[in-house]
């Protein structure tokens, strides 16, 4: 399978016909048990906390996409994430980039610090700053690249050959672009993780989170967390992803086409009426970094965001919107906007927020696949409004 390229593996990786019956889709296998051959015994299953073959096909899809060894499907993104700390043990040291999702932080502040693993926020876009801040405890540095919703990104090959030299293991939450562009163990990373809630499934009808390891120690140690904590992804919501990640490749094309004429758009309103600053889409030739996202992703996606200058404003931006609907999450065939402050990043302190640049007029854009058109009308007529 390794040997085709990526649209024939969105259709084909883990989804061969059914054995039993040819069925060209996989088959949702609603079971919570299967019967036993003898006693220690069975079919290559015994019960679906540890394995069912319709998560299995999934995580085979998973682990083709990213070029992986295995993949691990969990019940959402955030136990995605927690099944990746659990590596962590008590003493150690974890680095994470500074402007994450906001769950992430909340989890790692409220959750996992309270395990006596020490948490450290660094600037990943800032190589020497991971550099200072790797100590002899440092397990795992977490980067979550283009980060939510400031649209920053780090070097994923530079902070995996620092992170290597030191014995560090290098995750990346790929959630932003999803595996059509980017591909982060080809740039060095040890784990890719995702919120296949967004552009995988790509439809916002259901949850769910993945890990991707390179080696048998990822694997044994991710299928013992889904097995031991249980926060696996249904049949059902497997069979979803498998449906959405076949017109991946199409989806993102547009998601990708879409995105760049918004964000000209964007840009070109802002000059002409100033009513809109800070505009992060790593697609922009002024973006900080966008000869990196140039060099290290396959496109810019259709994430982005921009600071219309209030709460007020932002507020009265959201409501005027008719295509475009106020609803947080991303990466679905529909257009999303969504207030930062107030969603998404609402775990974060107020204070805290402002430091990172999570504005009260921060508003965050997720550009779906309509018509390009109709979408900058839209925008262009609640940017009127304000
Ligand atoms: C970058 C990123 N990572 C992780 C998550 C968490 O995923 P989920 O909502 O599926 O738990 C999100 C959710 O918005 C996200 O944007």
């Amino acid at each position: 399978m390794s040997d085709y390229k990526y649209s024939t593996l969105a259709v084909h990786a883990g989804q061969w016909p059914d054995p039993l019956t040819g069925a060209v889709n996989v088959p949702i296998y609603a079971t919570s048990t299967f019967e036993l051959t003898g006693i220690g015994t069975d079919r290559g299953y015994d019960y679906s906390r540890a394995g069912n073959p319709t998560r299995d096909r999934l995580e085979a899809a998973l682990a083709a996409l990213e070029g992986g060894h295995s993949g691990h499907a969990f019940a959402s993104g955030m136990a995605a994430v927690y099944g990746l700390v659990a590596m962590l043990k008590t003493g150690e040291h974890l680095i994470c980039s500074h402007n994450v999702y906001g769950g992430t932080a909340r989890l790692l502040n409220l959750i996992i610090r309270n395990y006596g693993i020490e948490v450290e926020y660094v600037d990943t876009s800032d190589v020497e700053a991971v550099r200072r801040a790797i100590k002899a405890q440092t397990r795992l540095i977490h980067i979550e690249t283009p980060t939510n919703p400031l649209m920053q990104v780090t070097d994923i090959k530079a902070v995996s050959e620092l992170a290597h030299a030191h014995g560090v293991e290098v995750s990346v939450d790929n959630t932003f672009l999803s595996p059509a562009l980017q591909s982060p163990i080809a740039l060095g990373a040890d784990v890719v993780m995702h919120s296949t809630t967004k552009f995988l499934n790509g439809h916002s009808d259901g949850l769910g989170g993945a890990l991707i390891g390179t080696t048998a120690a990822h694997k044994e140690r991710f299928h013992l967390v889904q097995k031991a904590a249980g926060g696996i992804l249904s049949p059902f919501e497997c069979f979803l992803v498998l449906r959405g990640i076949k017109t991946l490749p199409l989806r993102m094309d547009k998601h990708e086409v879409n995105g760049n004429a918004v964000a000209t758009f964007l840009a070109q309103y802002g000059e002409r009426t100033g009513k809109l600053t800070r505009l992060n889409y790593p697609g922009l030739e002024r973006h900080a970094q966008h000869e990196l996202a140039a060099r290290q992703q396959r496109g810019f996606g259709s994430m982005m965001s921009f600071d219309l200058g209030s709460r007020d404003a932002a507020g009265k931006f959201l409501g005027a919107l008719k295509l475009f609907l106020n609803a947080e999450s991303l990466g679905g065939v529909e257009s999303l906007a969504s207030h930062s402050a107030t969603t998404t990043h609402m775990a974060i302190a107020p204070e805290e927020r402002e430091r990172l640049g999570i504005t009260e007029g921060l508003v965050r854009l997720s550009v779906g696949i309509e018509d390009e058109e109709d979408l900058i009308h839209d925008l262009e007529q609640a940017l009127d409004a304000v």
